[in-house]
């Protein structure tokens, strides 16, 4: 299939690299801008409109820089990623490529998923080759790039091997091949890592920085997505951080100017790594009704997320803070605890949502009915979360609508319609893993995994009241 298509590739092709170079000396600041977005507002067509996601965003890529755009899931990271490499149109705004705007897929961009996005029935060079069929690249060309690629990623000596013969690491290294053998201007990479185990992802984001260091890499300017802190900084020169209330903006755009190879322990990586974290957790003021309450009556559960964080993992947090005084820097428990920060950020959204905790410039503060929590026995602290509960949009539609369910039945696929709207799969699946959690311990529901169902608790009526 792939010979067949490749074959019909005609004309001729010229590497622009015939060897790897080392990035270039920039000139002038103009010249040094490969991508540039204008304004750039996004939405998606929703069922019920427009759902915008992305709105005003100003954003330059300039020649040699390494860019993280981070935040937390579903503020538009991936959608940004795309804008940028021409596979999504932007609503309004502009996105320019080397100042022509963009019509269409981006010329100057490859992309890294997350998932690898390998075909299966393809062996490593013919994956890597893939890369090039819009290239009308000749036989010899093709195979001596491909050769190239699988050399500089190191994995020489697994062409002939299909994707399922290799390891998450070694499949990611085919997807690093397949987008670094056409030398893109810009390597796009979303969340390259995340799929990978801890050790793995470390061992090849060292090596990839290496490579890039070294000058040896094929491309002039790489733009990575990720929801994680610490792999920012790792990374990047600049981090764009995006906010996602009421839809994704750019926070802050923090320089990182850290000499690499960058050692996490330093005293100056930390302090990076802090200041990001509060940019990314403070609380955006439209959230927030005159004198600082949630406000709780716009919470939907299209605006309102669940983070993925277990009872367990919520309450382990409320009560370590209260054994801290109700009060306690997050980063400074986070290190205690031999954690990132990153680690805590979605327990710390939970208990903020659930109303048991507040944060402000760091320092997260128990409320009196996070206090009442965290010191309470099972059963209190059952009855207690119960009231809290409610404060999550989406555990309330799924009680609500049981409730009002003849046989206290429901198809977990009925939510996820709902939801499917307005989050990914992924998204929509993680939040109905937290919101079935929630449910449980408060004894709202419970789920039949087998039925893929929910169903009532008999004798939860008094707490359906509200
Ligand atoms: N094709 C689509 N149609 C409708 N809504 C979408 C579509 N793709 C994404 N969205 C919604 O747009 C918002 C931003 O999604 P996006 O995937 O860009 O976020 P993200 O920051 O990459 O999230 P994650 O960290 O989970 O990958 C989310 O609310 C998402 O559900
Ligand atoms: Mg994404």
């Amino acid at each position: 299939m792939l010979t067949a298509s490749l074959r019909g590739l005609r004309g001729p092709y010229a590497l622009r690299h015939p060897r790897p170079l080392p990035r270039p000396v920039p000139q002038s600041p103009a010249d040094r801008v490969l991508l540039w977005t204008k304004g750039l507002t996004k939405s998606y067509a929703g069922a019920d409109g427009e759902l915008p996601v992305l709105s005003g965003i100003d954003l330059r890529i300039r020649d040699g820089e390494v860019v993280a755009l981070l935040g937390k899931s579903g503020c538009g990271k991936s959608t940004l990623l795309r804008c940028l490499a021409g596979l999504l149109p932007a609503s309004s705004g502009t996105v320019s490529y080397r100042g022509e705007p963009l019509k269409g897929a981006n010329p100057g961009t490859a992309m890294v998923f997350q998932t690898f996005a390998l075909l299966p029935w393809l062996t490593v060079r013919q994956n890597v080759e893939l890369g090039l069929e819009a290239k009308g690249l000749g036989p010899a060309e093709r195979a001596d790039a491909a050769r190239r690629a699988i050399d500089l990623i190191g994995l020489d000596g697994f062409e002939s091997a299909y994707p399922k013969e290799l390891s998450g690491g070694m499949r990611q290294r085919v997807g690093f091949a397949r987008a670094l053998v056409v030398e893109p201007d810009v390597l796009m990479m979303d969340e390259p890592f995340s799929a990978l185990d801890v050790l793995t992802a470390e061992n090849l984001r060292g090596e990839l920085m290496e490579l890039w260091e070294s000058g040896q890499f094929p491309t002039r300017a790489i733009v990575l997505v990720t929801h994680n802190i610490e792999e920012a900084v790792l990374l990047a020169d600049r981090i764009v951080v995006l906010g996602s209330r009421p839809y994704g903006t750019v926070r802050e755009i923090v320089e990182v100017d850290l000499d690499r190879p960058r050692d996490r322990r330093t005293p100056a990586f930390e302090q990076i790594v802090d200041h990001v974290y509060r940019t990314m957790t403070g609380r955006e003021k439209e959230t927030r009704a005159p004198g600082g309450s949630p406000a709780l009556e716009r919470r939907t559960p299209a605006n309102t997320p669940l983070p993925p964080a277990g009872v367990d993992g919520l309450s382990g947090l409320a009560e370590l803070v209260l054994h801290r005084g109700g009060r306690c820097d997050l980063a400074d428990l986070a290190d205690g605890l031999g954690l990132a920060v990153d680690d805590v950020v979605p327990q710390v959204d939970a208990l903020d949502l659930l109303g048991f905790a507040r944060l402000s410039d760091g320092e997260l503060e128990l409320t009196p009915a996070g206090t009442a929590f965290a010191s309470a026995d099972v059963q209190e602290s059952k009855r207690i979360f119960g009231t809290a509960v409610w404060h999550a949009p989406l555990v309330k539609l799924i009680a609500g609508s049981l409730r009002q369910n003849p046989r206290g039945r429901q198809r977990a696929g009925f939510f996820r319609d709902v939801l499917a709207h307005h989050f990914t799969s992924e998204q929509v699946q993680r939040q109905l893993d937290t919101a079935t959690d929630w449910g449980r311990y408060a004894e709202l529901f419970g789920y039949d995994a087998d039925r893929a169902e929910y169903r009532l608790l008999t004798g939860t009526d008094a707490q359906l009241e509200e």
